[in-house]
């Protein structure tokens, strides 16, 4: 059963330790992501973002699929799906389409717009025992084809949505989704520091996982982060084993055109790159 992200965000903070969303695209990355957070007996959040959704055939199709994964793979670790990214609508359409989380992006609009519309929702997922996820300060880069740059959160603009009764937020912290430019200047943990000072037991939510360096992942778990987003380096890791499996030219013997055989070295090394984080990130061992 799909579980809202609330409580297990809210024991990673408490223990010191954050929960990876993993974004997927398709039943075979979910999968991979599923069997893993078994494995490692952790709690997952699954991000779908608007353009996955769409790509799916829409949230509906996602809900059912990911629910009747649970059940036929006999998942019992926490897992919460949650729409990435998400406009005012695409909270709504989610809503009824059963998701467990929606995260809703207001940081494009002026403040007070987002206060407005973060408000509103509130009250909804309330009544629906979902969580809910805001957004302050836009966080850079490109997802699915929306680029923005990456700023720095005002932390009294913080409080005030943290305060409106969502479950966790993300703030931006010179974070960006995607990979760091060489001249990336690092997170701002002054930024953080100053944020959870006045947000308190807020799960803080690092989006952008994709190419930061662990020790600064470490801290900015001891800063209060309890979520962090890993998209790319999942499509990078799947990219990369794909393409050697064939260029060693395996697609052409025996049956490797199945597209069962031809999937599988891309699935397995998402499976290794959510480990990786899992362990990263403190969740191992954490799914009650
Ligand atoms: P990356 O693609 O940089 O890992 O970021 C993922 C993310 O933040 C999804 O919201």
């Amino acid at each position: 059963m799909l579980v809202s992200a609330k409580e297990m965000l809210q024991k990673a903070k408490a223990g010191h330790y954050a929960v990876g969303q993993f974004n997927i695209n398709n039943l075979e990355w979910t999968k991979a992501i599923l069997a893993t957070a078994q494995e490692c007996n952790s709690p997952v959040i699954l991000g779908v973002s608007e353009g996955a959704g769409k790509y799916m055939t829409g949230y509906k199709t996602v809900a059912s699929m990911v629910k009747a994964m649970l059940e036929e793979m006999n998942i019992t670790v926490p897992v919460a799906l949650h729409l990435d990214h998400g406009s005012y609508e695409g909270c709504l359409k989610c809503v009824e389409a059963g998701f467990s989380s929606i995260m809703f992006d207001g940081s494009h609009y002026p403040i007070e717009e987002n206060v407005a519309k973060t408000k509103e929702l509130v009250g909804i997922v309330k009544e629906h025992g979902m969580s809910l996820e805001a957004e302050v300060g836009s966080i850079g880069g490109e997802e699915d084809g929306v680029i923005g740059r990456g700023e720095c959160a005002d932390p009294q603009e913080c409080k005030m949505v943290a305060d409106l009764g969502i479950d966790f937020l993300a703030a931006g912290i010179g974070n960006i989704h995607g990979k760091y430019p060489e001249n990336w200047e690092g997170l701002s943990f002054e930024t953080l520091d100053a944020i959870q000072k006045l947000t308190k037991e807020m799960p803080l939510v690092l989006h952008g996982g994709t190419g930061i360096p662990d020790d600064m992942i470490k801290k900015a778990i001891d800063l209060g982060v309890a979520k962090i987003n890993v998209n790319t380096e999942c499509q990078l890791s799947f990219a990369a084993a794909t393409r050697k499996y064939i260029e060693a030219g395996k697609d052409l013997e025996g049956k490797g055109f199945d597209p069962r055989k031809l999937l599988k070295p891309g699935t397995d090394a998402i499976a290794a790159t959510v480990k990786e984080k899992m362990e990263l990130f403190g969740s191992v061992g954490k799914a009650e």
